[in-house]
């Protein structure tokens, strides 16, 4: 396992590219299941969950072939077998978006029930309700989950909370369901768009994704498609907000503005200076941030995706800031090791409390999850001396070759193996 080093106080200055966002890149890898058709998926980031969502297809018995940089077509004529094991879901909860496609297509799904991770419980209930609407029996045993119809029917179901999951799982089933359905309180993630741009490219009828209610007129058969990964608005944000971190100038290639909108607001709120370039967005900053509020949403709310970079931030602010997290009960792993690095959090009842410090100091720290493993690498920066972030594999999961990104913006950062 290996471990990332870093030395603090380098200003973050140049030009990044932002990476094909993973999660879009999941769903749209998910959806090739649909098809006997071969599909051409381009700007695919080369993370650890793409590689396990790679290993799960062939394991059904698609074949992948790597036809360029970041460029992939996926085969899977040659799936029968519906089960997703254990022993790949566990890896990774979106493995769970299978089971849309495998029972629209074959009439049968049998995927393992994902666990619970650091962040908190995540429960499927909301995915297993969509698919009931649409005519699946639903059966649980062995810690598998069975979802069987010998053809999908259209219907229409209110979600109790717009998850990104349910949504595209249901998604992924109703395109191939006989008549119409309709998804109320759906999740308006870019990453939900562009699941619906790649569907509508294979012959798919859906309207109104990126809004509250998406419809879709099921179809008998789809296509193939030629479809390109958003850039990560997640990656992106991460390099923008070590922009001000740093007191940096960082410009971002391929990051969307109309993806990132309370982002920038927020991040002109604490003082940085925020430009829309063509193909990309500028962060700039010369002083110390000032304290900004956030509650995490669903889009186009705060993400929960960049609290942990947010709180990071925050550490280094001149006032107090309120951070609330309303999607992920336990989303705050991060807050004993930004400690370790001298920041002043407290947390009670789902919010956190960030009293600003002039300064970090650098610190031996221990990643929890993904995002908050590179909240831990933005503090790192920023920090004075030495931070060595360990358990890497979390970052790797969903950032591409960070540590070269951030090297070639200024940072000193070495990945050393333990
Ligand atoms: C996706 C993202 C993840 C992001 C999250 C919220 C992917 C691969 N992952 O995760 O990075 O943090 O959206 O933006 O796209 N819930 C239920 N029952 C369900 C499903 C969800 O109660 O059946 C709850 C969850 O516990 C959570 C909330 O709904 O509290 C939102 O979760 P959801 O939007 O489903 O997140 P994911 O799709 O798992």
């Amino acid at each position: 396992m290996d471990k990332i080093v870093i030395e603090g106080g380098a200003s973050l200055r140049g030009d990044v590219e932002a990476g094909g966002a993973k999660n879009a890149a999941l769903p749209l890898l998910f959806a090739c299941l649909l098809t006997d058709q071969p599909c051409r998926l381009r700007r695919v980031p080369d993370v650890a969950d793409i590689r396990t969502t790679r290993t799960l297809l062939q394991t059904l018995g698609a074949t992948i072939e790597e036809v360029g940089p970041h460029e992939l077509i996926v085969d899977c004529s040659g799936v029968r077998e519906a089960e997703a094991p254990y022993d790949l879901v566990r890896k990774m909860r979106a493995s769970f978006l299978a089971l849309g496609p495998l029972v629209a297509r074959f009439g049968r799904g049998r995927v393992s029930k994902p666990g619970g991770c650091a962040i908190g419980t995540r429960p499927v209930g909301m995915h297993l309700a969509g698919m009931m609407r649409l005519g699946a029996r639903i059966e649980e045993t062995h810690g598998y989950v069975d979802a069987v119809a010998e053809k999908l029917t259209g219907g229409h179901f209110i979600m109790e909370m717009p998850s990104v999951g349910a949504t595209e799982n249901v998604m992924l089933a109703a395109v191939l369901a006989r008549g119409s359905s309709r998804i109320e309180n759906a999740a308006r993630e870019p990453e939900v768009v562009d699941l619906a741009a790649a569907l509508s490219d294979m012959g798919a009828k859906i309207e109104g994704a990126g809004s509250s209610i998406i419809e879709i007129e099921g179809v008998e058969a789809l296509g193939g498609y030629d479809h390109e990964v958003i850039p990560d608005r997640i990656e992106a944000g991460t390099f923008l907000i070590g922009a001000a971190m740093t007191r940096g100038d960082v410009h971002v290639d391929g990051a969307r503005a109309s993806d990132l909108g309370l982002l920038l607001e927020c991040l002109e709120a604490a003082g940085a200076t925020v430009v829309v370039e063509e193909g990309g967005v500028r962060v700039s900053a010369e002083a110390r941030p000032r304290s900004v509020d956030i509650v995490t949403a669903p889009h186009p709310g705060f993400p929960t995706d960049l609290q942990a970079q947010w709180m990071a931030l925050m550490t280094l602010s001149d006032g107090r800031a309120r951070i609330a997290e309303r999607i992920f009960e336990n989303r705050f792993m991060h807050v004993p090791e930004l400690a370790r690095m001298g920041a002043d959090i407290r947390v009670a009842n789902g919010e956190a409390v960030v009293r600003g410090r002039e300064r970090l100091s650098g610190a031996p720290v221990m990643a929890t999850d993904l995002r908050a493993s590179v909240s831990l690498v933005l503090a790192g920066l920023a920090a004075g001396g030495r931070t060595e972030v360990l358990r890497v594999y979390h970052l790797d999961r969903g950032y591409e070759r960070i540590e070269e990104k951030l090297g070639a913006l200024g940072a000193s950062v070495r990945r050393v193996p333990v």
